[in-house]
């Protein structure tokens, strides 16, 4: 079987692993470190050659940009075999006030909202509210688009910043203002087959740029998995009140899902309720939840893409800790081009696995960073705990100048926490 992944960064790096367990697998543009071969003998490739010219027996599609662009229609249209929502899915994630007016009509329980183009009723609307704010950008942006604070006149400064198209371009020009939610964040990730589905290990991400969870959102700077504040029940609770729901109201539009849908939960005490949905695995949640499933990955998403998910999924019993190490002056203005060294060392730290985001090789044969999120240091053991110090092992090994990696990743189910 020959499988192609699209995207280049740590998640794409992940995904392209867990696949060459089985497969043989090109990753397009890929990254510096998707090159060799699996233990399993499979190879592991990154193409320049868009995925239009790739002939692959199943596509899967990472970042949630070529989706939102249809990039799945025009595979499938090509007879490709993919496993990612075609345009008409993917604007659940492409526009923020699309998924709380489908997420209203298959009643699942997420914040009250509203939307605006117009700053006077965005800012009439503020004005009347109780804080916290919570505003969000309308279109894509990368994970940064959402502000919560309790400080009306920065709610006020943001909304005027976003619809003026100066802080995200026409992504801001709707916003969504939303009840600010109370509890636990958790991920859940669900392969979908349009009628079906499956969740994986839930997943916790660390959005914040830095520790305590302080800082501007970021698109992630760290995860770990299993979570274990979040209990089977609420799984079955989140699948039954949110997945499955959304799942059918897209049917009863006429949209079939295959892909993952990923459901950020906030998890209070009258249940899960949505906080948000991405239409693609999750990064990095995606470094932890793949080490930890058993068996066939691309054999569960080939399923999933061209007939029905299986009804359940081996999880080994390890935990797994991704502390993101992310180039100097990340989020606001990353800097490219610092020399990265010391990966064999941390490569070497027992359970590990360095998974390349923004690096690149240049022609002197020194990486280089490349973008804000560099690299996503994965360790695997038996508790959290043990995974957590490996991972902190391995990224205490790697040199880059000015780095930047949060130092409470998985340390505590209480960081986090909004309530
Ligand atoms: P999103 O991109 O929608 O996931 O939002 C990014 C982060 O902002 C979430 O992970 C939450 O931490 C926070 N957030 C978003 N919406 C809300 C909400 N309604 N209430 C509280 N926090 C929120
Ligand atoms: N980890 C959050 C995201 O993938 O959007």
């Amino acid at each position: 079987m020959n499988v192609c992944v699209v995207g280049s960064g740590a998640r794409e790096h992940a995904l392209a692993l867990a696949c060459a367990r089985t497969a043989d697998v090109v990753v397009t543009p890929g990254n510096p470190g998707i090159r060799g071969r699996s233990p399993e003998g499979h190879t592991l490739e990154s193409s320049a050659a868009p995925p239009e010219e790739i002939e692959a027996d199943l596509y899967i599609i990472g970042p949630e940009a070529p989706l939102v662009a249809g990039l799945a229609d025009r595979l499938r249209g090509l007879g490709g075999l993919v496993f990612g929502p075609g345009a008409d899915g993917a604007r659940l994630e492409g526009s923020k006030a699309y998924m709380k007016e489908l997420a209203a009509a298959a009643r699942v329980p997420t914040a009250r909202f509203a939307v605006f183009e117009r700053p006077d009723d965005a800012l009439a609307h503020l004005r009347a509210a109780v804080g916290p704010y919570v505003i969000k950008t309308d279109g894509l942006a990368a994970g940064k688009g959402v502000l919560v604070t309790s400080d009306l006149a920065a709610a006020e400064a943001d909304v005027v910043a976003k619809l003026s198209g100066e802080a995200f371009g026409v992504a801001g020009r709707r916003v969504v203002i939303e009840e600010a939610l109370v509890g636990r964040e958790a991920s859940l990730l669900a392969v979908c087959d349009g009628e079906h589905a499956l969740a994986l290990p839930v997943a916790r991400d660390y959005k914040r740029a830095l520790d305590g969870d302080l800082g501007p959102n970021t698109g992630g700077m760290g995860a770990c998995s299993p979570v274990t504040f979040v209990e089977d029940k609420v799984v079955g609770e989140a699948m039954d009140r949110i997945v499955l729901p959304t799942l059918g109201e897209l049917r009863r539009r006429g949209i079939d899902y295959k892909g993952v849908l990923y459901a950020g939960l906030m998890l209070g005490d009258d249940g899960p309720r949505l906080v948000e949905f991405n239409v693609r695995f999750g990064d990095p949640e995606t470094e932890v939840v793949l080490p930890r499933m058993e068996g066939d990955c691309t054999g569960l998403l080939a399923a999933a893409a061209g007939g029905r998910v299986p009804d359940a999924v081996a999880c080994a019993p390890t935990a797994a800790v991704c502390v993101v190490a992310a180039a100097a002056g990340y989020p606001v203005n990353p800097r490219c081009g610092d020399s990265i060294s010391g990966l064999d060392a941390a490569g070497a730290v027992a359970g590990v696995t360095v998974l390349h985001a923004g690096t690149r090789r240049d022609a002197d044969g020194v990486l280089r960073t490349d973008g804000g999120r560099v690299l996503a240091v994965t360790a695997v053991a038996p508790t959290i705990a043990a995974a957590r110090e490996r991972a902190y092992e391995a990224i205490g090994a790697v040199e880059i100048e000015g780095v930047q990696y949060r130092g409470d990743i998985a340390v505590s189910e209480r960081v986090g926490s909004t309530g």
